[in-house]
C-alpha cells in the first residue's frame, strides 16, 4: 500500500483526542474522590453515565443494563477484579476493539490468553530491552530533539514535537517497518483505534493493515531479521505457532497498547514536573531518583483511567453481589488516587513511599510492555533534561492541563529552556 492512499485532509489525532473526551473533562479525580468511600464497589443506576472505554457513556456499547453495571473505585476492588481471570472476563472487548484489531490477547480468558501470551511475550525479553535502549530508544529520542534544541528562541511544545511522535516511531522501528511508510501506518493504526465513532474508516483500516502486515510476514517467515516482525513469525509454544491473522491482530493492538499510552504517560509525567519546580531540580541533581518519578507519574495521572470486565460468574467485591452477565468498568484512576493507600492522593510527590500503583493493570493482563515504557520514558526523560538546561513552562504561552475522561494527557506542554 502507498502512503499516497491516505486522505491527507483528515487527522486522526484530532479525532481520536475529540471522541475520547480530550479537552471535555478536566479533572474527574474530585468526583471519583465523592464516590470513592461510600462505593468502593458501586451498582450503576439505569441512566448513571459510566466512566468505561469507548466513551463515558455506555449506550452504544452492547451491554443489558438490567443484568448489572458496576464501577469498580477503590483499590481492592480494582485489584480483586483484575487479578482473578476467570470470574471477570475480557470477552467484552471482542464486541467494541476485536471488530477493528481482530482476535487479539486483549479479549482472550485463560487458557488460551496464557499460551498466546506466551508467544508473543518471545518478542520482548530482557535481552531485547537492552539492545532495544542502547540501539534503538536514545536515537529516536535524540532525532525529535535535534528538531529544535538549536532554535534561536529555545521554544518548543514538548508534546507535539517530542512526546507525540516518538514512541510510535520505536514501535515501527522495532516492527523492523520501513522509515518511508511510517506517515501511512501511523494514520491507519491511529484510524482503526478511532473505531467508535468512525466504524468504516477504521474497519477499512484494518483490512488495509493486514494486506501490509501480509506482505512483510511472509518476506520475514523466509528471511527472518532480529525485528518484533521476524520473532513473532518464528514464536513457538507448545507446538503452536502464531498464523498471520493473529500476528496482524497483536501488531493492529501494538500502536493504541503502546505508543497512546506512552506518549500520554511521558506528557504526563513532564507536565507533574514542569508544574512542581522543586521536583524537577531534585531530579535534574540526583537522577538516582528517576524510577521513582517515572512510577509517581503513573500513579498519579495514569494515561488510561478505566478498562472494562464481564462477571463470568455471580459473585462478590467489597460485600457487593455481582451477577454473572454484569458489565464492570474498572476504574485505574480511581484506585491510583484510594486515600487508603496514599497520603494526600491528589498531589504529585516523587518522594512518596513507594506502593505498587495499577496503571499497567494487574493480574493475567498486566501490560506486556511495561518495561519498554519505563524504558522509553526513562530514555526522553534523561535526554531532556540532558539537553534541555533550565527546562521550565513557557511564560508567554497559555498554561498547560491534562484534560481527557479515558484517556488522559496535556493538549501541549510549551516550554523554554537555557
Ligand atoms: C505507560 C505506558 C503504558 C500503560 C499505562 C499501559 C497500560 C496497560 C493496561 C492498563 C493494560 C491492561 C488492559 C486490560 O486488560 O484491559 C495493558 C495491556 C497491554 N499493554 Fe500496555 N500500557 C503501556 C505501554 C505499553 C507498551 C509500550 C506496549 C508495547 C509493547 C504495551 C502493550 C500492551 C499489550 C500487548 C497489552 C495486552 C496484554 C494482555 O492482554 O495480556 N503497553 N497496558
Amino acid at each position: 500500500m502507498a502512503t499516497s492512499d491516505v486522505d491527507d485532509s483528515y487527522d486522526p489525532f484530532e479525532e481520536f483526542n475529540r471522541s475520547a473526551g480530550m479537552g471535555v473533562v478536566e479533572n474527574p479525580y474530585p468526583m471519583f474522590a465523592l464516590v470513592r468511600p461510600q462505593h468502593p464497589m458501586k451498582r450503576e443506576g439505569e441512566d448513571e453515565a459510566v466512566i468505561a472505554p469507548g466513551g463515558s457513556d455506555i449506550e452504544s456499547m452492547p451491554i443489558d443494563r438490567s443484568v448489572g453495571v458496576f464501577t469498580a473505585y477503590s483499590y481492592d476492588a480494582v485489584q480483586q477484579v483484575l487479578k482473578d481471570g476467570e470470574t471477570f472476563s475480557s470477552k467484552g472487548y471482542a464486541d467494541i476493539m476485536g471488530k477493528v484489531l481482530g482476535h487479539s490477547i486483549l479479549e482472550m480468558d485463560e487458557p488460551e490468553h496464557h499460551l498466546y501470551r506466551g508467544l508473543v511475550q518471545q518478542a520482548f525479553s530482557r535481552k531485547a530491552m537492552e539492545t532495544w535502549e542502547r540501539e534503538l530508544v536514545r536515537d529516536v529520542v535524540d532525532e525529535h530533539i535535534d528538531a529544535f534544541v538549536d532554535r534561536p528562541a529555545k521554544r518548543a511544545d514538548l508534546v507535539r514535537e517530542l512526546t507525540l511522535p516518538f514512541p510510535v516511531v520505536v514501535i515501527a522501528r522495532l516492527l523492523g517497518l520501513p522509515r518511508a511508510d511510517l506517515p501511512m501506518f501511523h494514520r491507519r493504526a491511529v484510524e482503526v483505534i478511532s473505531a467508535g465513532f468512525e466504524l468504516e474508516r477504521a474497519e477499512s483500516a484494518s483490512q488495509a493493515l493486514f494486506d501490509y502486515f501480509s506482505a512483510i510476514i511472509a518476506e520475514r517467515r523466509v528471511h527472518p531479521s532480529d525485528d518484533v516482525i521476524s520473532v513473532l513469525a518464528q514464536a513457538e509454544l507448545e507446538g503452536t505457532r502464531l498464523t498471520d491473522e493473529e500476528i496482524c491482530s497483536f501488531l493492529r493492538l501494538l500502536l493504541p497498547a503502546g505508543a497512546e499510552t506512552t506518549y500520554r504517560s511521558s506528557s504526563n509525567l513532564l507536565f507533574g514536573l514542569l508544574t512542581n519546580p522543586e521536583q524537577l531540580d531534585a531530579l535534574r541533581a540526583d537522577r538516582t531518583l528517576m524510577p521513582q518519578a517515572i512510577e509517581e507519574g503513573l500513579r498519579w495521572e495514569p494515561p488510561l483511567i478505566a478498562i472494562m470486565r464481564t462477571a463470568a460468574r455471580d459473585t462478590e467485591v467489597e460485600g457487593v453481589f455481582v451477577p454473572a452477565g454484569s458489565f464492570v468498568a474498572v476504574n485505574i484512576g480511581s484506585a491510583n488516587h484510594d486515600e487508603k493507600v496514599w497520603e494526600k492522593p491528589e498531589e504529585f510527590d516523587i518522594f512518596r513511599p513507594p506502593r505498587q500503583h495499577l496503571a499497567f493493570a494487574w493480574g493475567p493482563h498486566m501490560c506486556l510492555g511495561l518495561h519498554l515504557a519505563r524504558m522509553e520514558t526513562r530514555v526522553a526523560l534523561t535526554q531532556v533534561l540532558d539537553r534541555l538546561p533550565g527546562l521550565r513552562p513557557d511564560p508567554e504561552a497559555e498554561p498547560a492541563a491534562i484534560s481527557g475522561a479515558i484517556f488522559r494527557a496535556p493538549a501541549g506542554l510549551p516550554v523554554v529552556w537555557d
